[in-house]
């Protein structure tokens, strides 16, 4: 099974990828989520990710295509996967589309988490997020058992670097611009699905197990 989360910058990919992962058993493939161990890695993929990421653009499409590749051709990848945050771009849609053809496979659901952008930047200020699993919290929706700690692996809990307000602007605006095109290529191929992402986390799960059966 291959799933496909869209949505704007904090509409709850993460959130929702994350369970559905606990759910079926699926290896959750964020490419945010790489480029940010990268970063904490300080490899040369880092470096590069990081001047984009920073200014809220999106990483070059070939690059983010390469890491996406060598990514989901692992094991773990074999019976499937949730991607979260990849497709980003029409390119990078069609580059996916023809990795699966080659493997005789087609992504099975694309799951669009509807939020209008008053609530994501109210949502974006309160996130924290644990470095070192990758668990998302937010102070007021999401909060972990111990303030400021991760309950998953004890980790101090941090706010990422792109979640200040005029960056979140800016992935916003990138998002209306070259992300949205995507839930009109998935409603042509007939696998779009939309979920109202502003109920609470819980409802949201609801709604996508309803799609996934
Ligand atoms: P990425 O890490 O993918 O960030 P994003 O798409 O901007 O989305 P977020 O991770 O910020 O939000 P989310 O939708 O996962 O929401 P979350 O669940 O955390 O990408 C970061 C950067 O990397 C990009 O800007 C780009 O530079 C680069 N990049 C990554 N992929 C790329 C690609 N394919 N191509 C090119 N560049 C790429 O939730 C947000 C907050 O809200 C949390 O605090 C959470 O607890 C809370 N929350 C979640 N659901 C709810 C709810 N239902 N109600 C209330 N609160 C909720
Ligand atoms: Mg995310």
């Amino acid at each position: 099974m291959v799933i496909i989360m869209l949505g704007a910058p904090g509409a709850g990919k993460g959130t929702q990828a994350e369970r559905i992962c606990a759910e079926y058993s699926l290896p959750h493939i964020s490419t945010g989520d790489i480029f940010r161990a990268n970063i904490k890695g300080n490899t040369e993929l880092g470096k590069e990710a990081k001047s984009y990421m920073d200014r809220g653009e999106l990483v070059p499409d070939e690059l983010t295509v390469r890491i996406l590749k060598d990514r989901v051709s692992q094991d773990d990848c074999a019976k499937g996967y949730v991607l979260d945050g990849f497709p980003r771009t029409i390119p990078q849609a069609e580059a996916l589309d023809e990795m699966l053809k080659s493997s005789g496979i087609a992504a099975d659901h694309a799951i669009d988490v509807e939020v209008p952008d008053e609530n994501i930047i109210r949502r974006m200020g309160g996130r924290r997020s644990c470095p070192s699993c990758g668990r998302i919290y937010h102070i007021e929706y999401a909060k972990p058992a111990k303030e400021g700690i991760c309950d998953n692996c004890g980790t101090a809990l941090v706010i990422r670097d792109d979640d200040r307000d005029e960056t979140v602007r800016n992935r916003l605006s990138v998002y209306h611009e070259q992300t949205q095109p995507l839930i009109e290529y998935y409603k042509k191929s007939g696998i779009l699905e939309e979920v109202d992402g502003t109920q609470s986390p819980d409802s949201v799960f609801e709604a996508v197990k309803k799609i996934l059966g």
